[in-house]
Order: C-alpha cells, then structure tokens, then sequence
C-alpha cells in the first residue's frame, strides 16, 4: 500500500491493521460492488433475517420514493435481539452503561432482550400498535435503548427528541408526529447539574395536544409533577404482571416505517426524516461491520446522543445488528475532569471509539497529560463524525490518543442518509480532514450551479447518484417537500445540501452546507429555528441568524435583532433573549452574540440575505447583490 503514489499527507495503515482487517483487498472488494451495487447489497441482506425473503432488491418504479427489499418480512428488533439469544451470544453483554457520577450497568443480550420485551407489553397495554407514533425524550441511559427497540419490536414508529432541546423544539415534533405516548426521563445530568426534562415536557405538553400516555422513568430522582391519569413511573409499570417478558413481535414489511427523526433543513420547520425496517438494517449493519472493522471481541463505543441518527445508527441499531458490545456513556467528556473519556477507556478497554471534532478540539485544549496518564493501548480504530475535521485536530487525535497506530475514519453521512457514506475503512491511505471517498455501491459527484461536474480540487454541490438501502424515504407527511428539497435541483440526483471538492487522488473534502443549516459542535440547527425563538420575544420585531467559525464549535451563531419599538438594546436584554433561545430551542441554539440592528439585508421578496451578513462579518466578497433591496 504504501507505494501507492497519493498527493499530499497520507498516512498509510500499519501492517497490523491489515492483517487483522475483515476485508484486505478493499479495492477489489470495492469494485466488485461497483459493478453491481444492487447484488452488494442482496449478498449483505443475505446476513439479517427475514421471515419471509424479499422478491426485488430495489423497486426505482416510483423513484425518489425508492424501495428496497419489496415483499420481505422482517422487523430489526428481532435482528438486534431475538437472533442473538438463540446462540452463545446471549450471554455476551450487549451495553455497558456509565453514568455521569460513575454508577455503572451492563446488560447482556439476554437481559436486554426481557427489558425489550417488558417495554413493549408496556406500551401495548397502553393500547399503542402498529403505526402509531411515540415520542422519547432522555438523556443518554439504557432505557433510551430499550424504548427504541421495544417501539420496533410492536411496530411503533419511535420520535426521539434530542434531550439538549427545549420546550418549544419538543412541543412542535410532539405535535407534527401525533405521538399518543410520550416516554421521559425525570431528568439528566449533565456537568454535575440536573436537566429538568419532565419539567421541560409538562410545560410543551401545555401546548400541545394528543399525548394520552407518559411513561417517566426515574434517573435523577428530584421532586417532578405526576398528573394523575396521565403520567406513570416506568419502575412502578414494570413491577405489573403485564409487563412480563414474553412479547409477541410484530412481523413488518421491510418497507414500514421504523422511526421518524426530527432535523433541520433549509426552511421552515424541522422535518420528519423517515427510516423503514428493511433497507436501513441493512444499510447500518454492514457499513458499521466494515468500517470499523467490528469484531466479536470489540468493545465499541459512539459518544454521540442516541436523540440525533449518530446514535441511532451507531449506538443502537448498529451495533446490537452485529451483536457487539456498544458503550454508552451518559455526561460530558471533561467532567468532572478533561480525562474523563480516557479514564474510561482504559478502566473497560474500549476498542473503537467513535466521536465529534467538537469533543476532539476539546479536549485537546487541555494539553496532552490528560491523555498520557491512562493506558489507552485497548484502542484499535478511531471514528469522527458531524463536521470537517481540521487537520490539527485529526494529528492530534492519531498521534496523541491513537499513538499513531489506530487508523481515523472520518465518516461523512447525514439523517437522511442514515449509514455512513464517504468513508475510510481501517486499510485505506488517510489524508488529515478527508473522509476519502464513498463506501462501495454508492456514487457521488461534485456540481456546479448548471449542474457541470466542477474539475478537480473545485468546489461544488455534493451529490448522490444513485440509492442505497439506509436512505431516507420520505419527509413524514410532506412528501413533495422532499422531492422538491431533494431531488428537484438536479432532477435524479440526491442533493446532500454541502459542498465539497474532490481532489486529483478522488479523495473527497467536504466544506460545510451551503443551505440555512448552521453545524455547531456537530449538532444540526436551522437559522429559522434560531429565528422564530427570537421573534417569539416580546421585544424582537425581525431577526437573522448565521453560523460563524468557531475553534472548539466549529461553527457558532450570530444573531441581529431589530427591536420593537419601545425596547433599548442593552447587556440585560442580550442576555435575555440567549435564555429565551436556549428556553424555546435548547442551550445548543443560544446565540454566541446578538447585534442589535435597524434593518436587514433583503432580497425585493423579503427573503433574508444571511450571506451578506455572513461575507460582511468575515470582511469578504458578498457577491452578486443585484437581488439585494435598496
Ligand atoms: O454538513 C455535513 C455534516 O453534517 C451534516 C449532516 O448532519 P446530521 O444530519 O445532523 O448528521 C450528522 C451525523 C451523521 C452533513 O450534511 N457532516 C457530517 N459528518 C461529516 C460532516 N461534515 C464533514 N465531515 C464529516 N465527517
């Protein structure tokens, strides 16, 4: 391999890895899967279980409402519980669990399997079935897990609502899913203090109707409301003869849904992005396999949230697909110190470890004795994902936590695509800040504005070509709003919304979006979101929202606010309206800083130019402003 002739830094595997890896001859096996990518894709259902086999891999007769594995039966609840207690598996630990405090738990296949079960009878008694929504709203515990799994396993179709959102952001997905049941934690701990998650839903289910149920499972143990009638302790459900552990599974249809997941797009709302049972078991399952080399004897731990796809695809369905043993840890990487991640690695002997620039940035902040003091030798391969990955930050990660062995897969995917895209796997030649190039069966491309591939090393829009099994299906109850999101800029061609550039070697580098969605720390928001919590204020009249550079975060947001009149600007009332975001939206959307302004930017529509803003506080070209207003 290495006297393969690459531009640039390159860091070539080791001969460990190599040996070691699932597939050796990756680009054989790569191109094998060019030629026939829908044959790729069959060989890799062939490795799931279907009760009953599919009679076409792809149906395209309705694309871009594309099916995969038509006429099968299946239901991933069962691949990631049922088909593993009937071997030697079912004693293997399925999750290991620790706690922001240090309380620890770990559940074998076989026990997670009866929780499953427990869970779903729960439910069932609850008078939810097959189609019906549920919404969850936790923190990073084991019965965030179990509730997926149990909604899979009746064919419920799971919402999960990231924790670190507010009121208003879980009021709006509770209301557009219709959720009939609504699964809390009391709260979470994160850096020590408590997230009063109830408190947050009492308050959004003020606003919203329809939820007839709320599950409340006890983490933090503070005094909450309990409305009689409507709420009930999980533990105290669980003690009831009807949650006992035999639960029959609901046989889905490869194509019904399986969860809907809330994330922000170009305009608007967020949108419901949705996953089916079939074709995204696939999808997730091999690409996490080959990626990361998943081995039996693998620990496997993503630090990311199980409330956005990271955690669906790499925490939760993924690696239970594998019968792996995934890690899930519940607080903040620097509490109550900045080793808290190493010390953990090195007290269960974590393998892989999967997590964002954000976290790598920020930690590497603190220097590398943190890092030094632990025996991090368990640690085979290395994983970032959510954002561009600056060079400094990747060398630091594979020298000083990977000491120089562990290859990084920098992995570029989204919601919508559900599984990992442009990705290495543990043989390929790394370049600091690539993700290299696509995982096998998938093609990508790099446009101009006519829709003319751009020459190399040129920026452009990022497409896909063609499908795969994980993809998106459609956006829950608007399905014209993603053909015209999607598909319709170039007509057959997926549009991720980022733009990238490939260089001479066919390495990809992707630069960051080029709609209104602002990545901070890898958390995806929309400036409309940021926008409407800020209008929501009394004193708000207009607003804007931009994502600027930031060292840790990547991105940060910048807010400019006409006021009301009968408002002053002032320090009390900046930091007013940052409470007020972080209250509507979550902590994540509050802004870095907010300028008070007397106008805006417009297009004669009345559009908000953010790309005037954005050039004016970088000090460059804002470009073409013939649409600009007077
Ligand atoms: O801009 C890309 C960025 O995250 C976006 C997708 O965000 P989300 O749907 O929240 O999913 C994040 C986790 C998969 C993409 O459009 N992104 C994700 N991974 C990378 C990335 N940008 C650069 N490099 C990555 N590895």
């Amino acid at each position: 391999m290495a006297d393969q002739k690459l531009n640039g830094e390159v860091f070539f595997p080791k001969e460990d890895t190599i040996n070691n890896a699932i597939v050796k001859d990756w680009n054989q096996f790569k191109l094998k899967a060019e030629e026939n990518y829908i044959g790729f894709w069959e060989e890799e259902a062939e490795n799931l279980h279907w009760f009953k086999r599919w009679d076409k891999v792809l149906d395209d007769s309705e694309k871009p409402f594309y099916k995969w594995f038509t006429g099968a039966k299946t239901n991933i609840s069962f691949n990631c519980l049922d088909v593993h207690v009937k071997t030697a598996r079912r004693n293997k630990l399925a999750l290991i669990w620790e706690g922001e405090k240090g309380e620890f738990e770990a559940m074998s296949y076989y026990r997670l399997h009866q929780e499953t079960c427990r869970f779903a009878n729960i439910l069932k008694s609850m008078g939810v079935v097959k189609g019906d929504r549920v919404t969850i709203y936790m923190g990073r515990i084991p019965e965030i897990a179990i509730a997926m799994l149990a909604c899979a396993r009746i064919g419920a179709i799971h919402s999960v609502v990231y924790g670190g959102f507010s009121v208003e952001s879980l009021h709006e997905r509770i209301e557009d899913s219709q959720s009939k049941v609504l699964i809390v934690a009391d709260g979470a701990y994160q850096r020590g203090k408590i997230v009063p998650l109830k408190e947050i839903a009492d308050e959004a289910l003020k606003r919203a109707g329809g939820i007839e149920h709320v599950i409340v499972v006890k983490r933090t143990g503070q005094d909450i409301n309990m409305e009689f009638g409507r709420d009930m302790w999980y533990h105290e459900l669980r003690s009831l003869p009807i949650a006992n552990n035999d639960c029959v599974l609901e046989i889905m249809d490869a194509e019904d849904p399986l969860f809907i997941l809330y994330t922000s797009g170009t305009t608007g709302k967020p949108k419901a992005i949705l996953h089916t049972h079939g074709g995204y078991q696939v999808g997730v399952y091999s690409t996490l396999k080959y990626v990361f080399d998943l081995k039996d004897e693998d620990r496997y731990w993503c630090a990311a949230d199980p409330g956005w796809i990271t955690g669906h695809s790499y925490i939760v369905y993924g690696p239970l697909l594998n019968g792996a043993t995934s890690f899930m840890y519940e607080g903040a990487p620097n509490y109550p110190y900045p080793n808290r991640y190493w010390q953990m690695i090195e007290k269960y002997g974590i393998n892989i470890l999967y997590t964002s620039p954000t976290a790598i940035r920020g930690l590497m902040r603190f220097g590398d004795a943190w890092v030094n003091r632990h025996d991090l030798s368990s640690l085979r391969i290395l994983g970032s994902v959510g954002e561009p990955i600056n060079p400094e930050a990747w060398k630091w990660y594979y020298k000083t936590v990977g000491k120089g062995k562990c290859p990084i897969m920098d992995t570029w995917w989204q919601t919508e695509t559900g599984m990992f895209m442009i990705t290495p796997t543990p043989t390929v030649p790394l370049k600091p800040g690539s993700g290299t190039k696509a995982f096998p069966g998938l093609q990508f491309d790099i446009l101009d504005e006519n829709g003319d591939k751009v020459a190399d090393n040129e920026e452009g829009y990022l497409v896909i070509k063609n499908p795969w099994p994980a993809m998106i299906r459609t956006l829950w109850g608007d399905p014209e709003r993603y053909v015209q999101q999607y598909w319709s800029k170039y007509p057959g061609y997926y549009l991720t919304g980022d733009s990238a550039k490939r260089d001479e070697d066919g390495y990809f580098w992707v630069i960051g979006r080029v709609d209104d969605v602002i990545k901070v720390s890898g958390y995806r928001l929309g400036t409309a979101e940021i926008e409407s919590a800020l209008v929501s204020h009394k004193a708000v009249a207009e607003a804007a929202a931009i994502g600027l550079p930031h060292e840790i975060k990547g991105n940060a947001i910048y807010a400019y606010v006409i006021l009301r009149a009968g408002f002053e600007q002032s320090d009390e009332l900046f930091e007013e309206l940052r409470q007020h975001v972080g209250h509507e939206v979550g902590p994540i959307a509050k802004p870095e800083q907010i300028k008070f302004v007397n106008s805006l930017p417009k297009t004669r529509s009345g559009k908000i130019m953010r790309r005037v803003l954005k050039a004016k506080e970088l000090g460059l070209d804002p470009g073409n402003l013939s649409t600009l207003e007077e």
